[in-house]
């Protein structure tokens, strides 16, 4: 058997998978994140790692027998992060997430004097990824850059604490903006101008190759051998790559968790910074993918869920018995700033077209919907030369939803096939390549796409809604954005 573990944003799963691919057990634990001034995200690597050990530890003690046989350990996580280590590999701060939109300023600096860093690094500096956090950090915090030995990602923390090892995967290190996508090593240059070097930087190997093996203390504390190999892993996007198959030319996805992204697998490396298209380096060897990434996917639901005081299952449903399908109110879901294709992280989320008749489930209809024209918006940036894929997979927490799988195939103009076992995603994937790690096999076999439990055909009946609804949404940021400081 295999673990998988994928530190997300709002929650760490992890996946006990069998020999033959299946999903044994999962355990997620949930933790939220701080934003103590405004664009600013961080957690403490802390919780990522308490919530792997209690994920563990209940896996463990429902899977006696099959814990007996972990053969190998795959780690995944939201990418991006900032993980700063002292010289005794201690975090010097809260890490700064993906979604952190503080480094607008150094952005510019780094496009400035690198104007070819789209190519070399897949897509230009934008708030939320590594290297400008850094330069940030230097400027704002110079005591803690000062201290800074290492920077490593999320997941790598979790690594760290598992093997002792200072090591990432070349996915995950795409994010940086410090990877030569291409060459697949550290860049010096953009560390340079970053103000650190590759010295700052863990050791970088494959997600498929194995980074170390547990440390006495960890193997006693879970109940595993000290040789078990844990791997390299890859990034979320890449490892949810990995888990629903999209490793060859054109293998497609859509993703809805925290963030949301329009993902398509290539076989060489592509670059369009132009269009603000991330082309990065993918968790198995010689493969890439495209990407349009929302930094608003499922969240904004979960918000209302929050603020409403009702689950997300009892809105969808809502929505699915009372929406008439022709709703007049406008949602904008730019409540973390806006990645694809906006780069702006002073846009805002905001709700138009509300009246004294409004009720809770024409909100929730606003939402998916303002959800569905954003992702459209990936698929723009991401099709300039024609549709790059003839259908998408659906992965993540979102992907339960029939009624929303079906309107965002009825808004994307494209088929949707929803997965067994969709919602796994990343966890799956970081099991996949510990497999492949220490038993090695075919790609294609390990990497096989999931069985299809519903497909989601565009309706033509919904064309022309959608098509004018989607205008006016365009319209309507065109409009706010002057206001959005
Ligand atoms: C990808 C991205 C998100 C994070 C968090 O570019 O920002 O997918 O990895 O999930």
């Amino acid at each position: 058997t295999y673990i998988g573990i994928d530190i997300g944003t709002s929650a760490v799963k992890v996946i006990l998978m069998g020999e033959n691919g299946e999903v044994l057990d999962t355990q997620s634990e949930s933790y939220g994140f701080d934003s103590p001034h405004p664009l600013w995200r961080e957690q403490d690597p802390n919780i990522w790692w308490t919530g792997t050990r209690t994920a563990i530890t209940k896996i463990r003690a429902r899977q006696s027998y099959a814990w007996s046989a972990v053969a190998a350990i795959g780690l995944s996580g939201q990418m991006h992060g900032a993980v700063c280590l002292d010289e005794q590999n201690k975090p010097i701060r809260p890490a700064i997430l993906w979604n952190d939109g503080r480094a607008f300023k150094a952005c510019e600096v780094l496009n400035q004097q690198l104007p070819h860093l789209g190519e070399s690094a897949g897509v230009p500096a934008m708030p939320g990824f590594t290297a400008p956090k850094l330069l940030w950090l230097k400027q704002f915090e110079p005591d803690v850059f000062s201290k800074i030995r290492k920077v490593i990602l999320p997941k790598d923390y979790v690594r760290l604490k598992l093997t002792g090892e200072l090591c990432t995967d070349v996915s995950d290190a795409a994010g940086t903006l410090w990877l030569n996508q291409q060459l697949r090593h550290w860049d010096e240059n953009v560390l340079a101008a970053s103000g650190i070097s590759s010295a700052h930087m863990p050791r970088l190997i494959e997600g498929n190759n194995i980074s170390g093996t547990l440390t006495t203390e960890t193997a006693a504390e879970f109940g595993l051998s000290i040789d078990t190999p844990v791997c390299g892993g890859g990034g979320d996007a890449a490892a949810g790559g990995v888990g629903i198959g999209a490793i060859n030319e054109g293998d497609a996805f859509v993703s809805l968790g925290t963030s949301g992204q329009i993902f398509v697998a290539k076989e060489r490396y592509v670059a369009n910074p132009k269009k603000l298209v991330h082309a990065f380096a993918h968790a198995v060897p010689d493969r890439w993918y495209q990407m349009a990434c929302l930094l608003n996917g499922a969240s904004p639901l979960a918000w209302f869920g929050n603020i409403s005081g009702h689950a997300i299952p009892t809105l969808l449903e809502e929505a699915e018995q009372q929406g008439t399908g022709n709703g007049s109110v406008m949602f904008l879901p730019y409540l973390s700033g806006e990645r694809t294709p906006h780069n702006n992280p002073f846009a805002t989320g905001s709700f138009q077209g509300l009246t004294s008749t409004t009720e809770r489930h024409h909100m929730t209809q606003a939402i998916l919907e303002g959800i569905a024209y954003s992702l459209r918006d990936c698929l723009n940036a991401l099709s300039e030369e024609g549709l790059p894929f003839q259908a998408l997979g659906a992965i993540g927490g979102g992907a339960r939803s029939r009624y929303w799988l079906q309107m965002i195939a009825d808004v994307l103009e494209v088929p949707i096939n929803q997965y067994v076992g969709g919602e796994t995603g990343p966890a799956l994937g970081a099991a996949r390549l510990a497999m492949l790690s220490v038993k090695g096999g075919r790609l294609e076999e390990v990497c096989a796409t999931p069985r299809v439990s519903e497909a989601f055909q565009p309706r033509a009946d919904r064309q022309a809604y959608h098509r004018e609804k989607y205008q006016l949404f365009t319209e309507y940021y065109q409009r706010l954005e002057p206001t959005m400081s």
